[in-house]
């Protein structure tokens, strides 16, 4: 389980991290979701000692990452895969890091095969792509079996069989009873992947939910299709109902049920031929929440001219 409480980071004058607190269940795959330089990177950094809160705390079990006596057995934690040494070969890496906690040959294997590496360890770390980093990174983290999975966007640089492959193991690790803590950019790749999301912005928390909870809080829009687009826009307009025209017969209407959208329709005499609820996305529901805490906004289009 990791637990932050009342969790502060200041570089200088820039605050990373403003005062979080949250707790991880262990069985479920969390989700850290925020723009950049939210604090993402910040919170996981400070869950394993790398850095050092200004205030406030993170622990794992109850205790500092420093505390536990053998560390990678009860956190593993791919923060940047490319912590290397690149002139040793993968599996050189990976025996350094057993012999630290007495990890046997086997469990080395083990990860290897899990990992999809064995085809590369034997080659030195430099010549590896992105992607056999990562793998690597993820080699590493699971070595000591641990109970608290910690990764910071661990399909970058994958390939689509890659991504798929990260959340699998995310999945089949939180349903081993693992406590597991993902970050990503991916909104779609989260709503696949986590149970859980917390969502950062501007170092604190905007939102911390079981994923179908931020779904279906989400604006409920219908579509609607008509040959009589105008009686119908008609009928249905009133206070807090917004409509837009997609084309000539297609309306998606913002602020009114499905119900009541076919009761005005049956009163104005309008035949509607769908009448089709949209489920929000999870994309659409971050934009809305991060809108206001956004920290690097990209400018206009590209070959656009500045104002
Ligand atoms: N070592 C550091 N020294 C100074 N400022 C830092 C340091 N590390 C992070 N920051 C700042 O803290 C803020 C949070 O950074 P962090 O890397 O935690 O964000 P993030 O959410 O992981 O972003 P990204 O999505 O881009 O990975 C940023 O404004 C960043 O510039
Ligand atoms: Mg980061």
């Amino acid at each position: 389980m990791i637990t932050a409480e009342n969790l502060h980071k200041r570089y200088g004058s820039k605050t990373a991290v403003d005062g979080i607190s949250f707790q991880l269940q262990p069985g479920k795959v969390t989700g850290f979701l925020g723009p950049n330089g939210s604090g993402k990177s910040t919170t996981m950094r400070m869950g394993v000692g790398l850095d050092k809160p200004t205030a406030g705390s993170i622990t794992i079990d109850g205790k500092h990452f420093a505390q536990h006596k053998a560390p990678m057995r009860t956190v593993g934690a791919v923060l940047d895969a490319g912590a290397t040494h690149p002139g040793r070969t993968g599996r050189a890496h990976l025996n350094v890091l057993a012999a630290t906690h007495g990890i046997s040959r086997s469990r080395i294997d083990h990860v290897i095969e899990l990992t999809g590496l064995g085809g590369v360890v034997g080659k030195r770390i430099k010549g590896y792509s992105l992607g056999m980093n990562q793998r690597l990174g993820i080699a590493a983290a699971l070595l000591g079996d641990p109970a608290v999975l910690i990764f910071d966007e661990p399909v970058n640089g994958l390939d689509p069989e890659g991504v798929r492959w990260v959340r699998g193991l995310a999945r089949e690790m939180a349903a081993e009873g693992r406590t597991v803590f993902v970050s990503s950019h991916l909104m779609s790749e989260m709503s696949q992947t986590a149970d859980h999301l917390i969502v950062l912005g501007r170092g604190r928390i905007i939102a911390d939910a079981p994923i179908h909870e931020l779904l279906d809080s989400g604006e409920k829009r219908v579509l609607v299709r008509t040959e009589q687009v105008a009686e119908l826009a008609n009928a249905i307009t009133s206070r807090g109902v917004t409509i837009d025209h997609l084309d000539a017969e297609t309306l998606q209407v913002t602020g009114l049920d499905p119900r009541s959208i076919g009761r005005r329709a049956l009163e104005a005499q309008v035949i509607v031929h769908e009448l089709t609820p949209q489920l929000s996305t999870l994309e659409d529901q971050y934009m809305k929440l991060t809108g206001d805490h956004v920290e690097y906004r990209s400018g206009g289009t590209f070959g656009e001219a500045p104002q």
